[in-house]
């Protein structure tokens, strides 16, 4: 059974010296991910005035865009648990010269905001990665004002993820990895159909929307590919440490060969990526 109070110390650990990462690969990721944010957005419906929170929100993309979408006259409240990312968020904020935003440390599962405060909570990929999310939904829907919305984003299917799952599941194979107990919290803890509808409702949501966006992740060779997963998750970093030189190229074969149908006639590959986008009304 999962020790809760373990993985968010361990969770939290992970996150802050991922961030580095997460910030250098932001780009990348983003230009891949921003289909998502747009979908998340239609669902919010934000205006003018409106106060916005982003939880687990890393770099931010998704509410540094509806920061223009709130002006004039609105903010957002960018947070992360991990100070590291929402010291990138504010860079990143500087950078694009927006000033309706606050950045501050916030752990998604303790909402620091007086109930009934904000017009909407948006979280791309974030609720998943939670000990107790429905607990942290419930939470969320004490921060709204009655009808405003939680939007949120989780991954589908590891089949339909090869640009998440195809390295996990080599790794598994070759018992570099342990399988994660099912009802875990992880990228694809929300994957089995019906899950957000069930949280969303148990946190008392109305109104439930739940819908897929396809996209895709280009990388110009499966070695891109794998230096941005690398870059991304300390996990992985950490699970390569303890192989040898021919336990690794023969990992790194076995991955190459999950990608093959993804690779093109330039050597690039375009990876499939699926995501639940969903929405609540408090
Ligand atoms: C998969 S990343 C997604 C980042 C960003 N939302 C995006 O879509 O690019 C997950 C983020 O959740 C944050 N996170 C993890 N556990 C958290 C928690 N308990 N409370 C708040 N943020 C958390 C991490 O620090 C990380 O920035």
């Amino acid at each position: 059974m999962l020790n809760a109070d373990e993985y968010r110390e361990d969770a939290l650990r992970r996150w802050e010296s991922a961030a580095a990462g997460w910030e250098k690969r932001r780009p990348v990721f983003q230009r891949a991910a921003q289909p998502v944010s747009m979908a998340m957005i239609d669902l919010l419906g934000p205006q003018p005035g409106q106060t916005v929170v982003e939880l687990a929100a890393g770099p931010a993309d998704t509410g540094l865009l509806i920061a223009e979408l709130v002006q004039p006259g609105g903010r957002v409240i960018i947070t992360d648990a991990a100070e590291a990312m929402v010291e990138a968020a504010e860079r990143r904020a500087e950078e694009l010269g927006i000033t309706n935003v606050e950045a501050r440390p916030m752990d998604a599962e303790w909402i620091d905001l007086d109930a009934a405060s904000v017009d909407g909570v948006v979280a791309r990929w974030g609720y998943m990665l939670l000990a107790d999310p429905e607990s942290a939904l419930r939470d969320t829907r004490r921060v709204l004002k009655q009808g405003g919305k939680v939007v949120l984003a989780a991954w589908h299917d590891p089949d339909a993820n090869p640009w998440l799952s195809a390295i996990a599941k080599e790794m598994l194979e070759r018992g570099h990895a342990d399988h994660s107990p099912p009802g875990e919290p992880g990228p694809f803890a929300f994957s089995e159909p019906g899950t957000i509808e069930r949280l969303l409702e148990s946190a008392g949501f109305d109104e439930i929307v739940v819908d897929t966006v396809d996209f895709s992740f280009s990388f110009e060779s499966t070695d891109a590919h794998w230096d941005h997963q690398l870059d991304l998750s300390t996990r992985l970093r950490d699970q390569v440490k303890g192989l040898s030189p021919a336990e690794h190229t023969a990992l790194r074969d076995g991955i190459d060969a999950r990608l093959a149908d993804h690779r093109q006639a330039d050597g690039s590959v375009e990876l499939p990526a699926r995501t639940w986008v969903a929405a609540g009304t408090a």
